[in-house]
């Protein structure tokens, strides 16, 4: 791996469902664009409940049918993340409030973004990050189908983001 990788931590609360989903699509498609050597992808969650759990099964199942392998153990974010990562993307908007209280507390050069701020077609210049508009649902309490708007909006913003990092690192 390139040293100068673009470094990229997809967070959200449990670290099961939303965050695992978005790194394991951001991983498959860096991999049909063949730029898997130019990003380091992890995920985290802001709250602790399901440390070193796996992916949940409908998440997992989503995104099976989809033709993405999830995988991982859930983490929670560290100090450490906001100097070790260019990029903390939060799926919504409880969680930046929590990320941008643990950068001011801790530091660190990261940029704390709202990951839908980037999606398809959004201009993350204007995006207001305190909408809720701009959240990845909580699908935890919901049912098989607050899975798949989670992997639709994820894809999305993926792809978004992925145009916008690339358009910043040509530029560079
Ligand atoms: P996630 O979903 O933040 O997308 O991983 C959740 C997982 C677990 C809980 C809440 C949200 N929980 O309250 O345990």
């Amino acid at each position: 791996m390139a040293s100068d990788a673009i470094s990229v931590l997809f967070v959200c609360l449990g670290n099961i469902c939303r965050s695992p989903t978005a790194e394991g699509v951001f991983r498959h498609i860096l991999a049909q664009e063949g730029l898997e050597d130019r990003f380091r992808v992890d995920s985290a969650g802001t709250g602790a409940w399901h440390v070193g759990e796996s992916p949940d099964r409908r998440a997992t199942a989503t995104a099976r049918e989809r033709g993405i392998a999830l995988s991982g153990q859930a983490r929670k974010v560290r100090p450490e993340d906001f100097r070790e990562f260019d990029w903390v993307l939060a799926m919504d908007t409880s969680n930046l409030h929590e990320l941008q209280e643990m950068k001011r507390q801790h530091g660190g050069d990261a940029e704390v973004r709202l990951f839908r701020e980037f999606e398809d077609g959004a201009d993350p210049d204007t995006a207001d990050p305190d909408t809720d508009d701009l959240d990845v649902p909580d699908p935890y309490y919901g049912g098989d189908r607050g899975f798949e708007r989670v992997f639709d909006l994820v894809e999305r913003a993926c792809r978004g983001f992925l145009d916008h990092v690339l358009e910043d690192d040509d530029e560079k």
